[in-house]
């Protein structure tokens, strides 16, 4: 009914990336009001829910418990029901949201600062993990090669940008574990490889910063690509639901759109305003567990790490 997203762009900028402290202090900051809007843009007063969300994990500890203290304090002052969710379930949601006709079984790709995963949805409240990376996220991979090539934080958008004026096919950097079998990903390694050609080419000219971000873009994305058909071919599946931050990459998108026209299956992409974090994947996902009958104890913890599936 309303989605309302709080951005610390300018809290992070100066130190390019993201400070822990100053997230959760941001958050406290802020919680009550993000609630008050959404409430207000919805129509709805606190009573005329039917429950509250919030994401227990993974992600930062700090930011994860302001959320949910207030999350725990609202539901228990008003007599609502309460409901944790996996941050990567929420981000499958948004999928279902921007396409109410998205129907198990799908195959579900994460992709976002933290995570870059294939999942087989079966069963939403159980997604079954076919394969995830080894090393480090994609969306980690564009934020840090961002910073090589010397762009402001946030870097993946940036870097994004960047690519468009660049060469795809300038640099042949390699596609990681692409040709292998199974669903493993694998990025600290064109990471490495970025590095390498920047410190070789430096100082680097416009033209060759450009060139360096699409050829990287481009390998980065191609994995993606290909890993995504294989599964879909393996598992049987002609639907794709492609979620998470790096799911508002503008080739990543163009190439799947290609794939799926060619080999015949469905992409479904949520709106950008969804594929980044936000509230809204929480509050459905959150949704779909109480019509499963689930609870959360107010004594519900918040988690650091864990898989889904
Ligand atoms: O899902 P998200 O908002 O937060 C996490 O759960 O991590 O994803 C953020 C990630 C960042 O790494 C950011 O650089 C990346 O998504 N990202 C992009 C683009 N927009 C955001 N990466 C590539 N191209 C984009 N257009
Ligand atoms: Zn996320």
């Amino acid at each position: 009914m309303a989605s309302v997203v709080h951005h610390q762009v300018e809290v992070h900028a100066p130190y390019g990336g993201v400070v822990p402290e100053l997230a959760s202090r941001d958050h406290a900051r802020a919680v009550s009001q993000v609630v008050d809007a959404a409430l207000e843009r919805a129509g709805v007063g606190p009573r005329g829910l039917g429950g509250v969300a919030v994401t227990a994990g993974p992600g930062l500890l700090g930011s994860l418990l302001v959320g949910l203290c207030f999350a725990k304090a609202f539901a228990y002052r008003f007599g609502l029901p309460l409901v944790g969710v996996h941050h990567l379930s929420g981000h499958l949601a948004s999928a279902e949201i921007a396409d109410p006709a998205l129907r198990a079984p799908y195959l579900g790709l994460v992709v976002s600062g933290g995570h870059t995963a294939l999942y087989r949805i079966e069963d939403e409240a159980a997604p079954r993990l076919l394969g995830e990376t080894r090393d480090d996220a994609v969306g980690e991979a564009f934020d840090k090669v961002a910073k090589l090539l010397g762009l402001p934080y946030p870097g993946g958008p940036a870097l994004a940008a960047l690519a468009e004026e660049g060469d795809e096919t300038a640099i042949d950097f390699p596609r990681p574990m692409a040709g292998r079998p199974g669903y493993e990903f694998s990025y600290s390694g064109l990471k490495t490889a970025v590095a390498l050609e920047v410190e070789a080419r430096s100082p680097l000219r416009d033209g060759e910063r450009a060139d360096i971000a699409a050829s990287f873009q481009a390998a980065a994305t191609d994995v993606l690509v290909a890993k995504s058909q294989r599964a879909l071919g393996d598992e049987g599946l002609d639907q794709l639901a492609v979620v998470g931050g790096v799911a508002a990459n503008a080739r990543l998108r163009e190439r799947l759109v290609d794939a799926a026209a060619r080999e015949g299956f469905r992409a479904v992409f949520p709106p950008l305003a969804l594929c980044t974090d936000n509230a809204a994947m929480i509050a459905s996902a959150g949704y779909a567990g109480l019509a499963r009958g689930e609870r959360a104890e107010l004594s519900l913890g918040a988690f650091a790490r864990a898989p889904l599936g």
